[in-house]
């Protein structure tokens, strides 16, 4: 089992990703947890602190990408990172209308910009030492583009293959990487939902099941497997087949801010 000792976690705000950083706060650890929100980024951090851990703020938005590299290599200098999550998202879908561009546009520059501008500078430094694991917050949603949310679909689908892909190419190099798909979450991404959400779960379990894999060096973290297990049929089956299931599903709602 892998023991995982600093921690740079983005998204560390709300949701799984405050989750994640409650689940691994403890005495010896020294977690960064990443954000906009520098008040919900303090209120975590200190219960984080509270548990024992050495915690840092890396406030930025994971679009920015000088920002992000720079945080990242100063971060990394003083506490080497063994762990870098790039947790960090956005969603929103075709509940009140077709996509707009600016939201697709907003969406990949998130979920897919966000998480090269996380993993790049981490793959970076942990090169240098020939040692570090990555991983990537994708989804459910990356095994089939689903009507009511085709951008946020995309941007998981992107990142889950760039991952998968990432691992192969890093493993020489002593360089870990896992791609992580849940289900439903209770987090404000799925409050907005006003459809039954198969399986839905607290961010805390999602969190425990997540750093179990994560511990065993999972390549994918899929979960709850009964829809894992769906997801994967329905991309297997044709289009012809599944398309009429597709347009009746509900669309995603939420919004997505600069
Ligand atoms: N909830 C689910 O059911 C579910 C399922 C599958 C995958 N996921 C994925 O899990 C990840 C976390 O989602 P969640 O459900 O925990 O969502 P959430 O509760 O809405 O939290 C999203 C986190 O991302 C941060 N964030 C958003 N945009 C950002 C930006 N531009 N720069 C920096 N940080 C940004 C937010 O912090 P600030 O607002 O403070 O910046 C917040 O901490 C996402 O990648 C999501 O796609 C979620």
């Amino acid at each position: 089992m892998k023991e995982f000792r600093s921690i740079l976690n983005t998204g560390a705000s709300l949701g799984i990703g405050a989750a994640l950083a409650r689940h691994y706060a403890g005495p010896g650890r020294r977690l960064v947890l990443g954000g906009r929100d520098r008040a919900r980024l303090n209120a975590v951090a200190a219960d984080c602190r509270m548990r024992g851990a050495d915690v840092a703020l890396l406030v930025a938005d994971v679009t920015d990408r000088r920002t992000m590299a720079d945080g990242i290599a100063d971060s990394d200098r003083a506490h080497p990172f063994d762990l870098v999550i790039a947790n960090a998202g956005v969603s929103a879908g075709t509940l009140g209308g077709p996509e707009s561009t600016d939201q697709i546009r907003r969406i990949f520059a998130v979920n897919i910009d966000g998480v090269v501008n996380t993993v790049q500078p981490a793959v970076e430094c942990m090169r240098r030492r020939q040692r570090g694991h990555v991983a990537i917050v994708s989804s459910l949603a990356a095994w089939r583009g689903f009507p009511g949310a085709p951008a946020y679909c995309a941007s998981k689908a992107a990142v889950k293959v760039w991952g998968e892909a990432l691992r192969g190419s890093l493993h020489g190099e002593g360089i870990s990487v896992s791609v992580i798909c849940p289900g439903y979450v209770e987090t404000g991404m799925t409050a907005v939902n006003d459809f039954w959400m198969p399986m839905l779960m607290p961010a805390e379990k999602a969190a425990r099941i997540i750093a179990r894999g994560l511990a065993r060096d999972r390549a994918r973290i899929a979960f709850p497997w009964p829809l894992y297990a769906a997801v994967v049929l329905i991309g297997l089956l044709p289009p012809a087949l599944i398309d009429p299931l597709m347009r009746i599903l509900p669309a995603k709602g939420g919004s997505v801010r600069s």
